[in-house]
């Protein structure tokens, strides 16, 4: 009877341990495989992509005028044809607090679903700040060091990019100003605890530092604040002091290519366990992170070496829902419209976004990359509610451990609804997702959503044709720009 049993249990032992080393749960790589270069998609466009142009001259804005808040290097990669950018070792060696980072494989999610498709994801949150966003952080940490600057200001939402900052400009010995939109800094307080930590001063964003911020407070004394407005502040600082310059943690090309580390090393990791995505699935509030990911597999794509047609998918909130229901025109990336004209999706620079809790993607406009391809109808965009997405979130939590930030939770709450179709379909889908940042300073959405307390809220379609036409009515010549027009 004893032998019985005991021969039982190694049985199961044995299975057991068959499970668990058969299904993979992770893929690490070692500090080597770091990529050496970055990837940049700008010569592999299906079209040139539309210029930035200067409202003041209605031309293309001549690179020598953003020296006033860029560093030279960086204006550089901005514009850059190449596809290969090395990565400094200065980088890389920063890169070694927390890169490679490791791609899990969801075993435990999979399983409650019952779901034949392989769902894997790429985790950014073991970064000190807990994103994605000292990837580029720390490269534009470095390259403004190099060029002599001190002091780099720049906007938050959520918190993440301005503690990514802040943990980057502090390794290189510099200081960072970071300008909190007010809602996130009363939601917040470890955040910006956590940045001060680093040395960074943070200031809750519309302030009386700034023209931008005075004009906002004399309409609006308890304006919650937006990154529209925030950006303005953080720009007309760099602009009114010296040794100050500006970084922004998404959007622009130079920020996307720094982020494309991620789906390097996850097309490494996929390899390795000899697997290719059938999606790549991300988050988009500017589009940094998903633009990091999917870059290098789209790369696979127009190269002809991917082995399968691989669909990209983008998932933003319904309650600012840029891609499933902006206007694609040029338009401002700040309130104040301090900023040359982006072509881009947009809700309208006016925008200020209802309080969700996906404070990252809060943002009226895209990276104008992510926009081109998003119009040739290369990617396909999703929004989600936030009440469905902590009900995926929370799934997640429960199974796999990790508490993920609202951001990627609308991509969980994609690839959830994903996996459940694949059930019906029978399809053994490979899925790839980022789960760009942890949500553990996200616990009071977590709370809110436990009591009850968060609504679905969609974004209504007549306050964005309101906000463009004001914007045309302003400047007219916008839609005569030759770029856009198809
Ligand atoms: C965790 C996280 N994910 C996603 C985003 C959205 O930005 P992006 O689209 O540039 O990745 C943010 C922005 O703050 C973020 O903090």
């Amino acid at each position: 009877m004893y032998k019985t049993v005991e021969k039982g249990i190694n049985m199961s032992l044995n299975v057991f341990f068959y499970t668990v080393m058969y299904m993979s749960r992770k893929v690490l790589l070692t500090e080597d495989e770091i990529p050496k270069y970055w990837y940049n998609i700008l010569p592999d466009l299906p079209k040139p992509l539309p210029p930035p142009i200067d409202p003041s001259t209605r031309e293309p804005i001549d690179p020598r005028k953003l020296e006033a808040i860029f560093p030279r290097s960086l204006i550089q990669q901005e514009l850059s044809q190449e596809r290969w950018i090395p990565i400094p070792d200065e980088v890389r060696e920063a890169y070694t607090l927390w890169r490679p980072t490791p791609l899990y494989r969801a075993v435990r999610l999979e399983r409650v679903l019952k779901t034949p498709a392989r769902i894997y994801y790429k985790y950014e949150g073991v970064s000190p700040p807990g994103s994605h966003k000292p990837n580029t952080a720390v490269a534009q940490a470095y390259y403004n060091m190099k060029e002599g600057v001190q002091v780099l200001t720049t906007e938050t939402g959520a918190g993440q990019w301005g503690s990514a900052l802040a943990f980057a400009t502090n390794l290189f010995g510099m200081k960072a100003r970071v300008y909190m939109v007010k809602i996130s800094y009363e939601q917040k307080p470890y955040r910006r605890i956590m940045m001060e930590t680093w040395g960074a001063e943070v200031i809750p964003s519309p302030s009386n530092r700034t023209k931008a911020g005075l004009s906002i407070l004399e309409r609006d004394p308890n304006s919650p604040g937006s990154l529209g407005i925030a950006i303005s502040e953080a720009i007309e600082d760099a602009l009114t002091h010296e040794g100050v310059k500006y970084s922004l943690g998404s959007v622009l090309n130079h920020v996307l290519l720094h982020q494309t580390v991620q789906g390097l090393e996850a097309r490494k990791q996929l390899e390795m366990l000899d697997e290719y995505p059938d999606i790549v699935a991300g988050c988009v509030g500017g589009g940094s992170s998903f633009s990091g990911l999917f870059w290098p597999f789209y790369y696979d794509v127009v190269s002809k070496k991917a082995p399968k047609n691989v669909r990209f998918v983008a998932t933003e909130p319904t309650a600012c829902p840029t891609m499933t229901k902006g206007i694609y025109t040029y338009d401002f990336g700040d309130t104040s419209k301090l900023t040359p004209l982006l072509p881009m999706y947009t809700l309208g620079s006016d925008f200020i976004p209802p309080p969700i809790h996906a404070g990252g993607l809060r943002y009226h406009g895209d990276a104008p990359t992510l926009c081109l391809l998003l119009k040739e109808g290369l990617i396909e965009p999703k929004a989600y509610d936030q009440l469905s997405v902590f009900e995926a979130a929370s799934l997640f939590a429960k199974t796999e451990g990790i508490i993920p930030a609202p951001e990627p939770s609308h991509t969980i709450r994609y690839v959830i609804d994903e996996a459940l179709r694949a059930k019906e379909t029978g399809e053994e889908k490979v899925i790839l997702f980022n789960l760009c940042g942890h949500g553990y300073f996200d616990l009071k959405a977590y709370q809110e959503y436990f009591e009850g307390n968060l609504k679905p809220f969609h974004y209504p379609e007549e306050k964005i044709k309101e906000s463009i036409q004001k914007l045309i009515k302003e400047y007219p010549w916008i839609q005569q720009i030759p770029y856009i027009k198809s």
